[in-house]
């Protein structure tokens, strides 16, 4: 069976289909269908473009798309100016200057199929009159477009691709990129040029973002390029640069290119000091092609950041120029789309969890399914809006899908197979933990419980996450120990873990006194744990690692930030009206003041250090980038990326030509070795590290 067959009328297209089929409904006039298209495209394109939250998968969307365009060809008199098939989904910002592109910046004609890329090659050759030519092959990169601009070798404006002849200027983010030279090396770059390229967020920094969302309770992003995209778009720098956002570049315009060969270009790019993807290579035939894709669909698992497909590119400037242009994309290029990982499954009942803030997160419950190799049960269902715009009912088969995200999620129903009179799902209005009615606040995507000091998870949740290892480190107390002292009554709130005794503890277990000893020293020990860790440890919400660093910085002890207005809080670096709003919040809430006047009596820091506000300790490793990898003996992962940044080093999470130092620790992947060795950055080891920052001698 082919997944490729476009005819609606043939009974082979029906599991990939099921949502597309739903909506084919037999007594709608091609003009009605049109219509139905063109909003639901629409729709789509909001999610996708304006809420950083698509709810269709891009092969779905796709083929929409190509309905769209097929039913405007057969009936033009129904095709409106307006219609999306005339538009590239536009991703402008009010808040950035709009500017016009030099050259529109196209998209490309998308496939699934290995068939049509043949085709391709038949057209090109054919355009060609029969005269030979190479392919470059290139990984399509999954991150959100940019085209840069370099006058006398200096980068000169960054505009994203907009509508494709209109974009946002967002140089004063892209200039926080450190993969994107301000200032190229050599002197044989064109004096005015354009760069094409795309702009990623490492898989390990998408993580590591959405793991510091998660613990603030931000919203998640999707995927990695929801991330980029959202990240480009922020109003301030500063938090861009933070972000660890990273740039491939692709496609090079203007006059005086140094080749009339696109592969030469780009090889003359990497040496001006541009990324560009050593996996591009020049092929010669279709048989190469397929093996091109064939390998990267499986090999692209191993690379630090997300695609979605191959792009294939006549090399020759000349032949480009003779094949041209449709009014959309060229037709030197085409991407082939590599298969979303999908499966389909039953769903058995959706749960609701409370989080230590309150939020509700639906979970749906499924019968498990194998997906790209793990087994998987559940799957996120985000909120309330999400679950109505997929109407979903108990019993559903659903499709679940694990693309660039790391939770899997439900991209489509199967409304064909429904069992009548099934239940739809409905959102809780009431807490399954305490039975408050829930509120949602406006703006928020998310229902509440507003129980907060009395409802058991909220209660157990911020005790949990004061003990985490990134707060008070309290390490010798787990989830399961602290829900038995809550059970028992012994705790009700982090104050209290200062009042337990060696024997309340003990009397828990049989001969637990030393178990009881490790508990009570470990508590101790987490009066000595920073200020700014503390404020990260109460669980103000929206208030993550980096925020409370800020505060602590600005507002260095906890009577300052107490007396801080929303004006002083604004005026901090990252700190904008919804955390400053959440801060004051908190500081007019008077059992949260007890609670801190406690902490203060039982001697929890409640002021920054002195010696924690300095400045590097030593500037040994003078701004050099130092990627950690492997498990180490002396210091935990966290140790080491402090002491890189306090002897004066930057961490990084992965590997790249512009890494001085990888610093190896046991168990480390062959992947990133292998990637340090050829790029020539400095290995060291544990006891290399520890001599250069003086914490070993020399001998
Ligand atoms: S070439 C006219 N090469 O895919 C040719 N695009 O519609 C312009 N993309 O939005 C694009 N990797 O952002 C090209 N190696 C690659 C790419 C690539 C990712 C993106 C690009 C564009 C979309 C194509």
């Amino acid at each position: 069976m082919s997944l490729r067959c476009r005819n609606v009328d043939c009974g082979c297209v029906l599991r990939q289909f099921f949502h597309y089929l739903r909506n084919m409904d037999t007594q709608q006039t091609p003009q009605e269908r049109i219509a139905w298209l063109s909003a639901e495209l629409n729709r789509h394109n909001h999610n996708y473009y304006v809420l950083n939250m698509p709810t269709i998968s891009d092969r779905d969307f796709d083929m929409l798309m190509q309905e769209l365009q097929q039913l405007e060809v057969q009936y033009p008199q129904y095709a409106s100016p307006q219609s999306p098939t005339q538009r590239v989904g536009s991703d402008i910002n009010h808040a950035f200057e709009q500017v016009e592109h030099i050259y529109p910046m196209l998209s490309l004609g998308n496939t699934y199929s290995i068939e049509e890329v043949a085709a391709f090659y038949e057209r090109v050759r054919q355009g060609l009159g029969g005269a030979s030519f190479d392919i470059v092959g290139e990984l399509k990169f999954d991150g959100t477009s940019i085209s840069l601009i370099y006058k006398d070798g200096h980068l000169q404006r960054a505009v994203t691709r907009g509508d494709g002849s209109m974009g946002d200027d967002v140089t004063r983010n892209v200039r926080t990129i450190r993969t994107i030279p301000l200032v190229l090396q050599g002197d044989d770059y064109p004096p005015f040029f354009e760069i094409r390229g795309e702009i990623l967020m490492p898989w390990s920094t998408f993580e590591k973002l959405n793991e510091e969302r998660e613990r603030a309770e931000e919203p998640l992003f999707a995927n990695p390029r929801n991330a980029a995209a959202g990240t480009l778009k922020l109003q301030n720098p500063s938090v861009v640069a933070s972000r660890g956002l990273d740039a491939y570049l692709y496609y090079m315009l203007g006059d005086g290119l140094p080749s009339g060969n696109h592969y030469e270009n780009l090889q003359k790019a990497r040496q001006w000091g541009f990324k560009v993807s050593d996996t591009m290579q020049v092929l010669h035939s279709v048989e190469e092609i397929k093996a091109f894709i064939d390998y990267w669909d499986t090999e692209r698992r191993n690379l630090p950041v997300a695609t979605d497909g191959i792009v294939l590119k006549v090399a020759s400037l000349e032949q480009q120029e003779e094949l041209g242009y449709t009014s959309k994309s060229p037709r030197w290029a085409i991407a082939y789309k590599f298969q979303a990982e999908e499966a389909v499954t039953r769903l058995n009942s959706v749960s609701f969890q409370v989080g230590r803030t309150g939020a509700i997160t639906p979970v749906a419950n499924l019968t498990p399914v194998q997906l790209s190799g793990t087994v998987v049960r559940r799957a996120s269902l985000h909120n309330e809006d999400i679950i109505r715009s997929l109407d979903l009912h108990i019993g559903d088969m659903v499709h679940v899908e694990k693309g660039g995200e790391i939770i899997p999620k439900i991209t489509a129903v199967d409304y064909d197979s429904r069992t009548q009179g099934s239940e739809p799902v409905l959102f809780v209005t009431h807490c399954p933990e305490c039975g408050t009615a829930l509120v949602r606040e406006e703006g928020e995507a998310a229902w509440f419980c507003p129980n907060v000091n009395h409802c058991p998870p909220q209660i157990k949740g911020r005790i949990e996450h004061f003990i985490a290892r990134k707060a008070m480190n309290i390490d010798s107390l787990g989830s399961e120990t602290v829900a038995l002292f809550y059970e028992r009554g012994m705790i009700n709130n982090v104050a209290d873990l200062y009042t337990l005794t060696v024997d309340d503890v003990a009397a828990l277990k049989l001969q637990g006194r030393k178990w009881a000893q490790n508990i009570i020293d470990s508590i101790a020990g987490s009066r000595q744990v920073p200020y700014h860790r503390v404020l990260f440890a109460l669980g103000i919400r929206y208030v993550g690692e980096t925020v409370a660093k800020r505060l602590a910085a600005a507002f260095p002890s906890i009577d300052k930030l107490r007396d801080a207005t929303i004006e002083e809080l604004t005026t901090v670096p990252d700190i904008g009206e919804r955390i400053a709003r959440s801060v004051t919040e908190y500081m007019n809430d008077i059992d949260n003041l007890l609670l801190i006047e406690r902490l203060l009596q039982y001697g929890v820091q409640m002021k920054a250090e002195e010696s924690a506000v300095v400045a590097p300790v030593a500037n040994v490793l003078n701004g050099a980038s130092v990627v950690i990898s492997g498990t180490f003996e002396h210091h935990s992962r966290d140790e080491y990326k402090a002491l890189i940044e306090q002897y004066g080093g930057r961490n990084v999470s992965s590997v790249s030509g512009a890494t001085q130092y990888l610093l190896a620790g046991a168990n480390m992947g062959p992947a990133k070795l292998d990637k340090a060795t050829r790029l020539g950055v400095k290995i060291i080891s544990e006891a290399d590290f520890r001599r250069m920052i003086g914490e070993i001698s020399e001998d």
